[in-house]
């Protein structure tokens, strides 16, 4: 009863929040066009953002209201959690890990987290964690037959024995657990499953998304993401200040959304996550348009972004600003030479725009300034790598998050 009462009060805040962020910013047809992105340094108005405590008080305040009002809807709020280990197994890869199934609620039955974390053994301190959501449920990173199927059916196949550990070599767990990572993920649908109607996710159970700024899929993601690290924040075996968010694609556009409104979240590493994520929203003829995206995906974003579908130049920010919000922290982009979708040449534009402002941070943002040769890692604070091959994550791609992540985190102990 008193979580429920809870859940209403936060509910009725979040709504009045919505509405008054809505109320902050001119309309769409009011909004100058700019060919160019608009500078990260510069205030919505004009006025240039001249030191560090500028840019996190005030431009990131505004930087987050304006994504919300004008791509992603307004983020739900945190809400307590509750967690509990259901299962552990600590002879997980021969000995090498500890496999934990621990489910997260949010005070009520459903919708909840069927978290998976796999952690090191041998370690002698908490262990630094890439944390992330996948498109095929638990039971098909791992062969481990006690990983339960997800409780909706994934994108692509339905739950099935046959499906168990089939997307090992998309996680590559193992790998990271030899290099003293440990893994933390859930199936993306446990927190809003990825289709117009969805009827069993937070949009329309736990905070019902109503309105012109009512959030999207990619949102109420961003929002499970950080729950996750609610409950890593409790974990003993876990190091709080070594969290790096790992996504693929559209959930890469999570995870690039949940760090920059998260500074728990200590790393981002969305790979290949096109348009609404590190790609600019002013793409080019070979990249997914707004138009495109909200017409294949109306679900994803806010109703206010379906606005700039034949106009993407009014955009008052645009994806240099997501990535600038992650400042001081690093962020690491990675592409694929075919996938011209997701607008590799586009995306290192971002950084490069992004750049000015980790400078002002004090780091050494990004080392280089032309776009690389294939598989030339540049792992400056703001990182990139492009890889010959299609739109997939691999275990070559992990070994270059592993390799960034000892760089930026220092290698686990
Ligand atoms: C589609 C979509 C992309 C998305 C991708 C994915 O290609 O257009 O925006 O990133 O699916 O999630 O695999």
């Amino acid at each position: 009863m008193k979580t429920n009462y809870k859940s209403a009060v936060a509910a009725t805040l979040f709504l009045l929040f919505a509405v008054s962020a809505f109320a902050q910013f001119p309309p769409v047809s009011k909004l100058p066009v700019r060919q160019d992105p608009p500078d990260p340094l510069v205030m919505f108005k004009g006025t240039p953002v001249t030191s560090k405590a500028m840019f996190m008080q005030n431009r990131c305040a505004e930087l987050k209201a304006m994504f919300q009002h004008y791509e992603y809807g307004t983020l739900p709020p945190r809400t307590n959690i509750s967690s509990r280990v259901e299962y552990a197994d600590k002879n997980c890869f021969g000995g090498k890990a500890t496999l934990k199934l621990i489910t997260i609620r949010f005070g009520q039955r459903e919708p909840r987290i069927d978290l998976m974390l796999v952690v090191p053994n041998h370690r002698k301190k908490p262990a630094p964690v890439f944390m992330g959501m996948n498109f095929g449920g638990n039971y098909a990173l791992v062969t481990n037959p006690m990983v339960p199927f997800p409780r909706s059916a994934p994108r692509r196949n339905p739950p099935a024995e046959s499906q168990r550990g089939k997307q090992i070599d998309v996680w590559n767990i193992e790998q990271s657990i030899d290099r003293g990572y440990a893994v933390a993920t859930c199936f993306c649908n446990d927190v809003e499953p990825d289709s117009v109607n969805a009827t069993n996710g937070i949009r329309e159970i736990l905070f019902p998304a109503k309105g012109d700024a009512a959030y999207g899929t990619i949102a109420a993601w961003a929002w499970g993401l950080q729950r996750i690290v609610d409950y890593l924040n409790t974990d003993k075996d876990i190091d709080s200040r070594h969290i790096a968010v790992v996504g693929h694609s559209r959930l890469g556009k999570a995870a690039i959304v949940a760090a920059a409104f998260d500074n728990r979240i200590t790393m981002a590493i969305p790979l290949q996550s096109g348009t609404g994520g590190a790609a600019p929203s002013r793409g080019n003829a070979d990249s997914e348009s707004v138009k495109k995206i909200n017409t294949s995906f109306p679900h994803w974003f806010c109703d206010e972004f379906k606005k700039f579908n034949d106009q993407p130049e009014r955009l008052p920010m645009d994806q240099n600003c997501l990535i600038a919000l992650c400042a001081p922290r690093p962020v690491l982009l990675g592409c694929a030479t075919e996938d011209k979708w997701a607008n590799p040449t586009g995306q290192f534009e971002m950084l490069k725009s992004a750049d000015k402002v980790y400078r002002l941070m004090g780091t050494d943002g990004l080392a280089e300034t032309t776009m690389p040769q294939e598989n030339h890692v540049i792992d400056s604070t703001l990182g990139y790598f492009i890889r010959p091959g299609k739109h997939s994550m691999t275990k070559g791609d992990w070994k270059v998050f592993l390799d960034y992540a000892d760089k930026h985190f220092g290698k686990p102990k």
